[in-house]
């Protein structure tokens, strides 16, 4: 593991995106997994720059989002498949066909994530997993738990998620109760993993992950076990080195 500690977000998302922009240069057709919130919002604007300055190509660039909502269409703007799309695809030069996201609408939400699960064995893996932080140390919507769920499946938000989340919904009841998430095996089995954390807010949840002990109750804290994670904390959520 290697922990890259930042004076601010402007410079965790300027590294992130940097770090992302080097692995597409290395690797043109790379399966790039993405994250939404509020976390990766920076990194994808400083892609779009680097996009727009000639820097970056992603013509041959596939993705795969972690997680997508149940129940909400992608025309949505509560939907991670409008996020990714008005935050990121629609301002640079990927083949939207070449994205993809859980459908948060599929009537069989199991088979659904069958298939997704299947979709990213048939790209041949994930190369570069962009991953954010929860309070609570979710990753993807892999919440606290008794176990750790290893393939794509169907959760039940946790009341505290719910509360996270809501202040992007107009009140709490609209949040949806349910997601479709990668599971913890999927996003252990990328390449390489980069983990983001910015804010005094997420400084316990991080100093858990760091500190604490590998459980299903700190679902973030399993991705120790992987041979290439990089950290990137701002000073706020990684006060000491
Ligand atoms: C979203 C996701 C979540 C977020 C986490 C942190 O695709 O995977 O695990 O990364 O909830 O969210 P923010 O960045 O909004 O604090």
């Amino acid at each position: 593991m290697r922990i890259i500690r930042v004076n601010s977000y402007e410079e965790l998302s300027e590294r992130a995106a940097g770090f992302i922009s080097a692995q597409i240069t290395l690797k043109p057709d790379c399966v790039l997994g993405l994250a939404t919130g509020t976390t990766p919002k920076g990194t994808y604007e400083n892609l779009i720059s680097l996009y727009k300055k000639g820097l970056v190509d992603f013509s041959q660039v596939r993705t795969a989002n972690l997680d997508e909502y149940a129940g909400l269409s992608p025309k949505d703007p509560h939907s991670y498949r409008y996020f990714m799309n008005t935050e990121l695809f629609d301002h640079v030069n990927i083949d939207k066909e070449h994205t993809f996201l859980p459908d948060g609408l599929a009537e069989d939400l199991l088979e659904e994530c069958r298939q997704y699960e299947a979709k990213i064995k048939s790209l041949e893996g994930i190369d570069l997993q962009l991953l954010g932080l929860g309070h609570n140390g979710h990753i993807g919507f892999n919440e606290p738990a008794k176990e750790f769920i290893k393939d794509t499946h169907v959760v039940s938000l946790t009341e505290s998620t719910i509360k996270a989340n809501s202040r992007l919904f107009e009140k709490p009841e609209d949040v949806p109760r349910k997601a479709v998430t990668m599971g913890i095996g999927t996003i252990m089995g990328a390449a390489r993993l980069l983990l983001i954390v910015s804010g005094a807010d997420k400084r316990e949840a991080l100093n858990l992950v760091l500190n604490g002990p590998i459980c299903p109750e700190c679902p973030a804290s399993v991705l120790k076990l992987h041979t290439d994670l990089v950290v990137i904390a701002d000073k706020e959520a990684y006060p000491e080195e």
